[in-house]
């Protein structure tokens, strides 16, 4: 009987969720693992799910799962293959069992804004990344922006030296390991929907993330403060599988991917304006902000650039001399 209830249960909440799908309509399950208010991936999947829904009302019907309810990201790519779930946009330090050349997007001071990430994308290395795990399975449709991130931990970082010895979440990327080793700190690789607790319990004393993170898990809540280092880039790749695009009528693929595009363009033209919101939204919430001095950031940039040399190989120096060269 439990077992019938819960069979029902589960049944009903299913239904529910798509209670606006009609019969026949392709079912297009997004899954993510950000908060949706004031977060760019939020707005930008619900933007997306909207014109979905309005535009292509009985050919395709999207529904978003926000909140990792649906599936962490370590789980999110093999459901996808699976044809559990038809649509993602995971980091890029998400993909590294499916390609490395999104490394560069890790190495610690590689892009001095996200106007520079913005033209590495646009560039012709940038595009040809989209098309990087296409024989694994999985196409890689459009970069939506988040930002810049900052440090935080239990104890003020001001310079590299503060972080020696502690525990840091990192994402499950090898060239943000090497990054906290290279200062000291020991890196430990966790899912984002277990980084608050963690934080919370000390399993871990520190992170790095972006505004919008830090402002949608309230992390400033369980640290000491945010120290603004713009060390690194948290940006995204909107994935599909290969399978299941190419399993669409042509006109609903097309239409959908010119939705897509059209929301992309909109929603990264709009990230500075979001992650100052975010940052601001820190402040109010009474997070605590750390500027750095130009001589105190210099010492991150000493203590962690090195790291590029261990990557080199796996993103290529030709595409660390486009990236420099926008950054001029
Ligand atoms: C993280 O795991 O910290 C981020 O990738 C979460 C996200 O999607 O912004």
């Amino acid at each position: 009987l439990t077992t019938t209830a819960i069979a029902l249960g589960l049944a009903v909440t299913a239904s529910a969720a798509f209670a606006s799908c009609e019969d026949g309509e392709t079912v297009i399950k997004f899954s993510h693992v950000t908060n949706t208010d004031k977060h760019p991936k939020g707005i930008a999947a619900s933007l997306l799910e909207q014109r979905v829904n309005d535009e292509m009302d009985g050919v395709a019907c999207m529904e978003v799962f926000p909140n990792s309810t649906l599936y962490d990201d370590d789980k999110l790519l093999e459901a996808m293959l699976q044809g559990d779930v038809q649509l993602g946009a995971p980091s890029l330090s998400k993909f590294e069992t499916f390609t490395k050349v999104f490394r560069i997007f890790d190495l610690p001071f590689m892009f001095k804004n996200m106007e520079a990430v913005d033209a590495f994308q646009s560039s012709d290395a940038g595009q040809d990344m989209m098309g990087s795990m296409e024989k694994r399975g999985l196409a890689g449709l459009a970069f939506w922006h988040n930002g810049l991130k900052q440090f935080s931990a239990n104890t003020p970082l001001m310079v590299p030296t503060d972080a020696e010895g502690l525990k840091f979440r990192v994402q499950p990327s090898d060239v943000l390991v090497a990054q906290m080793e290279a200062i000291g700190a020991s890196p430990q690789k966790m899912a984002f929907s277990e980084v608050y607790g963690a934080l919370q319990q000390g399993v871990v004393d520190g992170q790095e993330n972006t505004w919008s993170n830090v402002l949608g898990q309230k992390y400033y809540e369980v640290q000491d403060g945010i120290t603004e280092t713009n060390h690194g880039v948290l940006d995204y790749m909107v994935v599909a599988s290969v399978d299941w695009l190419d399993s669409l009528e042509p006109a609903t693929r097309d239409q959908f991917l010119t939705i897509l595009d059209e929301v992309t363009t909109e929603r990264n033209a709009a990230i500075a304006e979001v992650d100052a919101e975010a940052r601001q939204g820190v402040l109010d919430a009474g997070g605590e902000i750390r500027e750095l001095s130009p001589e105190q950031r210099e010492e991150w940039v000493v203590a962690m650039k090195p790291v590029w040399e261990q990557f080199t190989d796996d993103v290529g120096q030709e595409n660390i001399d486009a990236a420099q060269a926008i950054n001029m």
